[in-house]
């Protein structure tokens, strides 16, 4: 397993997303069902197009990306995020996080923020997701309750954030 990741990590280069990456992430979202719904597949259409982001390229096909936005002064957000599910825990999502942040640090932004489903709610794959974040440093910021979903069907949503610094 050690063996695997290492060969994947040094093949992997990340670069700045351009118009063309498009079709291949949509393509990882579509094949994340456990984590990304048709809403939430519909909102990517528009925002992986316009928000700004890195790829990961793995001999010559894309495998991952996160998305991001201005949130407010001094902060950016995570919108989307995604590596091929064959390739997760292979320290992937961990390079594309790295990028990201020395580019906003460079901008002039002080903290990261990123919306994902709260504890509350009891599904093994936003477990996975949270433990990425918080192994990156990102603490609990706000539980909003009941926000997403609709009617009988709501749940919380977390706001994590971390400081943007360079180590
Ligand atoms: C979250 C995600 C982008 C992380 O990318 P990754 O390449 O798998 O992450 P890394 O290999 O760099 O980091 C792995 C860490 O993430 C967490 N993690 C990710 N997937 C996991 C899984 N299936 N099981 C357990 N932990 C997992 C663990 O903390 C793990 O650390 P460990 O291996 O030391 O235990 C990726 O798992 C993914 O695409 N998840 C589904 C979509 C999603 O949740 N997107 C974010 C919300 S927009």
């Amino acid at each position: 397993m050690v063996i695997i990741m290492v060969v994947v990590i040094e093949k992997v280069k990340i670069r700045k997303k351009v118009d063309e990456d498009f079709n291949s992430m949509f393509e990882i979202a579509k094949g994340l069902p456990e984590w990304f719904d048709e809403g939430g597949l519909k909102t990517m259409q528009t925002e992986l197009k316009t928000h700004g982001g890195f790829a990961a390229y793995l001999e010559g096909t894309l495998v991952g990306f996160v998305t991001f936005n201005a949130a407010a002064e001094g902060i950016a957000k995570i919108s989307w995020m995604g590596v091929r599910k064959e390739l997760h825990r292979r320290g992937i999502g961990t390079r594309l996080l790295q990028s990201l942040d020395e580019y906003l640090i460079d901008l002039g932004f002080g903290i990261l923020e990123v919306d994902t489903v709260a504890e509350s709610v009891d599904y093994e794959p936003y477990e996975f997701t949270r433990n990425f974040y918080y192994k990156h440093k990102f603490k609990k910021h706000r539980v909003d309750r009941d926000f997403y979903g609709e009617l009988n069907n709501k749940h919380d949503r977390l706001v994590l954030r971390k400081h943007l610094r360079i180590d």
